[in-house]
């Protein structure tokens, strides 16, 4: 193994590292609608966190520039989707982000190391959640959706009581 070549690995090593750490602080917001983003943003308002809402109609949109892997700077410092941007369509209730879409914002996760968080988001296998009645959908007018914890080991700072 030569030295040069050594060298050169390492630069790559630690070039690919410092580039994770160069984000925007901005939180990129997802949501239906201005008024449902405010649910994301109110508790960043707190802290002065900087954000910004992008809504997102059920005919879809252009989601904005994440980042740039070659020059490493990523515009976002966290990603925040509320419900999903879902809508009711012809063929179920679906996410309004296509699948390459989707796919865009885990890339940009795993390249530049940010979070992602989806609130509100239907039980399913993916989050480790079902619904108790398999089959059963959430909630009709009237209907009482119970939620019940039954292992907290897994999360062991949001302190809750068993
Ligand atoms: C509770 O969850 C943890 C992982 O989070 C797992 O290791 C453990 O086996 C679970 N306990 C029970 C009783 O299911």
């Amino acid at each position: 193994m030569s030295c040069v070549w050594r060298w050169s690995l390492l630069l790559g090593v630690l070039s690919t590292w410092v580039r994770a750490l160069s984000t925007s602080q901005t939180v990129l917001i997802l949501a239906r609608d201005a008024s449902s983003a405010y649910s994301a943003y109110s508790g960043l308002n707190g802290y002065g966190i900087p954000y910004q809402v992008v809504t997102v109609p059920s005919t879809g949109t252009t989601l904005p520039v994440l980042g740039n892997t070659a020059t490493g700077v990523g515009n976002y410092g966290a990603i925040v989707i509320l419900s999903e941007v879902a809508y009711q369509y012809a063929n179920g209730f679906l996410s309004a982000l296509t699948t390459a879409q989707w796919q865009q914002l885990y890339d940009y996760q795993t390249a530049f190391g940010v979070r992602m968080a989806r609130l509100d988001v239907y039980p399913t296998p993916d989050f480790g959640t079902t619904t108790a009645i398999a089959g059963a959908g959430c909630c009709n007018t009237g209907t009482e959706q119970l939620v019940s914890i039954s292992n907290a080991t897994g999360f062991p700072t949001a302190n809750l009581k068993m």
